[in-house]
């Protein structure tokens, strides 16, 4: 009988694997300590009976924002003895008023766990809970994916006028920019009590974030220091985004893991670039709706055979007429059996697959077919199609 001890074998890269994954948050957040004293500071009243002003938090994907708050949640918990409860709350799961007050009844009542109760009766037993003069902090993260906010948080501020003591505050966190614009003004001017912003990473913050990881998860010498300064410097040029700079890391980690070699060198971030880059692309691809990804397929396919224009002066590298790509995408419908939209959806699509990176489009100068829209695919057309085609079956 073979033993699984000769499968088993140890990494040469990772002493804790871990540690390198999206979920692991270090005990020290380097270059947030502003950020999570200011923080602590505007919740703080909450421990000694007084309501905090609701905050909005705000900064691009990776900032630090959900690593942070989840922190001040544990020192918070440990602080509070009964009568004040932060609650943490993942709106990207609790989408919906309801779901979100049944989350935080279950989290801060013990033995809440009746389901189907409606609405009213849940409002209404928080109400009593806090009304022994507890004060709830709800913490809403990706509060931008609640459907009827507006609802939710005139729900929550509103019992705020009916306890006389206790209280209820929100703090909300989203990397939506134009989030604030779509609330009522009522909404907004209850959210954004305080405002506070979670700038991008530097390179060398980056830097310095992955430097802590490759300590805390990797063999001594497993990395090279220049490694971890291409990886920092990526990532800086791209976003600042520090989930980003991991993910690249975690890559070079593997593939070097892979060839069987004892360290990441600058050659293992380069290619993990490449692979990162490409499952960003997938992912974003794959999350798109039917008809956004049937654009993009035709804008593929005429990024192959060529613009019917490309001799005129103004359709240069690659470029397409939007109108081309709208009579491609009608094709594409009619081979599907599929009706198409109308042209003004066609160019919101437009929209949503430039936002997101997919696109770029430039106005054409006054040509002979006067102003119109150029397009370009941001990505390897052959690359598109085939992400396309397979998660179309
Ligand atoms: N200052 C930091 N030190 C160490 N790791 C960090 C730091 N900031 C972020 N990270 C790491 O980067 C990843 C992303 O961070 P986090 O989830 O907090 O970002 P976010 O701002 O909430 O992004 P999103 O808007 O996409 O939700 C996590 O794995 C986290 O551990
Ligand atoms: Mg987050």
């Amino acid at each position: 009988m073979p033993s699984f001890d000769e499968f088993i074998t140890e990494s040469k890269i990772f002493s804790d694997r871990d540690v390198l994954s999206p979920h692991y948050i270090p005990d020290t957040l380097h270059f947030r300590e502003h950020q999570i004293r200011e923080l602590m500071g505007s919740l703080a009243p909450a421990l000694m009976g007084k309501k905090p002003r609701n905050t909005f938090i705000y900064g691009k994907t990776g900032t630090g924002k959900t690593s942070s708050v989840k922190q001040i949640t544990k020192k918070f918990e440990e602080k509070a003895k009964g009568n004040s409860r932060i609650v943490y709350i993942n709106c990207r799961i609790h989408n919906k008023p309801y779901r979100v007050m049944l989350k935080v009844a279950k989290a801060v009542m013990e033995g809440f766990d009746k389901q189907g109760y409606g609405l009213p009766h849940i409002y209404e037993r928080l109400l009593e809970w806090a009304g022994e003069g507890k004060q709830l902090i709800i913490v809403l993260d990706e509060i931008d994916m609640v459907k009827h906010l507006d609802e939710l948080l005139y729900t929550l501020t509103r019992a705020n006028d009916e306890l006389e003591v206790g209280g209820v505050s929100i703090l909300g966190i989203s990397n939506k920019l134009l989030f604030k614009e779509e609330l009522d003004p009522r909404s907004k001017s209850s959210l954004y009590e305080r405002e506070m912003v979670f700038p991008p990473y530097t390179a060398n913050q980056l830097q310095k974030i992955l430097e802590q990881r490759v300590e805390l998860g990797m063999h001594p010498n497993a990395c090279s220091s220049g490694a971890v300064n291409l990886a920092g410097a990526i990532a800086a040029q791209e976003s600042g985004d520090a989930r980003y700079a991991l993910k690249i890391l975690f890559r070079a980690a593997e593939i070097a893991e892979e060839s069987a070699k004892p360290r990441i060198t600058d050659k293992e971030v380069q290619q993990a670039r490449d692979l990162v880059e490409f499952d960003i692309v997938k992912e974003a691809i794959e999350k798109l709706p039917e008809n956004h990804q049937a654009v993009l397929y035709a804008v593929a396919r005429l990024s192959i055979s060529g613009s019917k224009y490309a001799r005129l002066d103004e359709v240069k590298d690659g470029y397409l007429f939007s109108g081309e790509v709208y009579e491609e995408y009608t094709e594409l419908c009619k081979k599907l059996r599929k009706q198409s939209k109308t042209a003004r959806s066609y160019r919101s699509y437009l929209n949503d697959l430039e936002m997101l990176g997919l696109l770029t489009s430039v106005e054409s100068g006054k040509g002979i077919r006067g102003h119109t829209k150029l397009i370009k695919l941001g990505h390897p057309p052959h690359e598109v199609i085939k992400i396309v085609s397979k998660s179309n079956g």
